[in-house]
């Protein structure tokens, strides 16, 4: 039990917990199990999910779980109870962004009525108004807000990508190229859960101290701990086994573990990063053995949660945005010698040296710190975005007469005097 820390083994008990209680429901037993008859009744707000007639998919609450039900979304101004979700067959809900009030002090009727104070849902009205008075880009897209009205756990930038982020609009691990499916294809529970966890206990957790992640933020299927490998499902992190041994970490193939797939796993678990990360730890801890004290300013990599390298890296006197594989991106570096480094690296990202390196069409100007540009052009029209890549003012002509000083007003929203040279071309 030498890696695996207490953090750890909390979220693993309770996973083990709870699967233990159930060792009969396993997929096994679903499969056989009769769904007919609770998906047959399956009410039209689940079938059609359109704006109107919308509701959210659970299991069955039944033995196991097996067959999903429909949550029906209730509308605005709709009768509901407040204080009960009620999770019964028949049950429903205020939908997104819609809470239920009550119409007496203390009493359980209510109707839904719209969540109108928080960030997202604010973000959203101005979204609204924005497209009446014709100031809306052509890259903005309305925020997806969750059901309390905070903000959906992922973001798209049309052409570009679709993001993880939290519930904050802080972005976090997991990305994919732009989908207009990313509500099916972008879940970000273990990157969410690692932002909850670390939040928590307000550091990063070590490797070993949290499950893998794969690069779109869900849990990665083969999961080692301690040399002790076994199957999650991807989109929850649950054992996928339950009653299934472990199997050593020497063992692991497409034979020994049902969840192992090569095109996702190297027989040897260790992704790249984290393997040069362990292997300097051990490095590191034998010379401390020999010499009796503890090695300061060993150089350990970033690893994101996938165990590969994180964009931002550090080298003795300079960072440089990185792919996931460790290689520096064309010559997005800061070196120490340099006037602004301190001012570069603060708020470097290489989110836009990232976006480079996976976008075909037209690719993103960035800084020369990785970070985006504060003015984007495509096509004749020039754009304002923020940190993150997304449009942030309406785009504008380059004839037009304006156009100065839109560029400096870009420039101002990040935080810049003026444009930066390198975005000048
Ligand atoms: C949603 O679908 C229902 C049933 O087909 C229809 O009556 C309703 O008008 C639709 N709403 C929208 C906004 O398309
Ligand atoms: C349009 O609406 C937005 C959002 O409310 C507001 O900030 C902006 O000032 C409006 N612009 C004009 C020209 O009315
Ligand atoms: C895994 O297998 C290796 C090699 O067969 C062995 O040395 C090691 O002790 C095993 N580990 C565990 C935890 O059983
Ligand atoms: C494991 O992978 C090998 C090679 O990719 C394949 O030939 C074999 O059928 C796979 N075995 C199982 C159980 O999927």
């Amino acid at each position: 039990m030498t890696r695996v820390s207490f953090y750890f083994l909390f979220a693993l008990i309770i996973t083990v917990y709870s699967a233990d209680e159930n060792t009969l429901c396993t997929k096994d037993y679903c499969s056989k199990q009769d769904c007919k008859n609770a998906n047959n009744n399956v009410p039209e707000e689940c079938r059609i999910q359109n704006a109107t007639h919308s509701g959210i998919f659970l299991p069955y609450p039944g033995p196991c779980n097996c067959c999903d039900y429909c949550l029906k979304n209730l509308a605005e101004g709709d009768d509901c109870t407040v204080g009960d979700v009620g999770l019964s067959p028949s049950g429903s809900v205020c939908g997104n962004a819609l809470t239920c009030e009550e119409l007496v002090e203390k009493e359980p009727e209510g109707t839904c009525q719209l969540i109108s104070n928080t960030e997202c849902t604010k973000a959203q009205f101005a979204f609204d108004e924005k497209v009446n008075n014709d100031t809306i880009g052509h890259m903005e897209l309305r925020e997806i807000c969750d059901r309390r009205g905070l903000y959906g756990h992922y973001k798209c930038i049309p052409g570009e990508n679709c993001y993880c982020r939290s519930n904050e609009n802080k972005r976090i691990f997991g990305d994919i190229p732009y989908s207009s499916i990313a509500n099916h294809v972008l879940n970000c529970a273990c990157s969410a859960t690692y932002e909850e966890v670390s939040t928590f206990l307000g550091r990063n957790l070590k490797i070993g101290e949290f499950l893998r992640c794969q690069s779109n933020g869900d849990y990665d299927t083969v999961q080692c701990i301690d040399d002790e490998c076994f199957c999650v499902d991807a989109v929850d992190g649950a054992l996928t086994y339950p009653s299934q041994d472990t199997v050593n970490i020497t063992m692991i193939s497409n034979e020994t573990l049902p969840c192992f797939d090569y095109e996702i796993h190297k027989e040897n678990y260790y992704n790249p990063c984290e393997k040069e990360y362990l292997d300097t730890l051990e490095a590191a801890s034998i010379f401390e053995e020999e010499v009796d004290y503890v090695v300061f300013g060993i150089s350990l990599p970033t690893c994101q949660l996938d165990g590969y390298y994180a964009p931002v890296q550090k080298t003795k006197d300079s960072y440089y945005c990185s792919d996931p594989e460790g290689n520096q991106l064309e010559g997005f570096k800061v070196s120490l010698n340099e006037n602004d480094y301190t001012d570069m690296v603060k708020i470097m990202n290489c989110a836009c040296a990232r976006a480079r390196s996976i976008t075909t069409e037209q690719k993103p100007e960035c800084l020369k710190n990785g970070n985006y540009c504060p003015m984007q052009c495509r096509r004749g029209f020039c754009r304002c975005v923020d940190e993150n890549g997304n449009q942030i003012k309406k785009e504008i002509s380059i004839t037009s007469s304006e156009y100065n000083d839109y560029e400096l007003e870009c420039a101002n929203m990040s935080g810049f005097s003026e444009v930066p040279e390198e975005c000048m071309k």
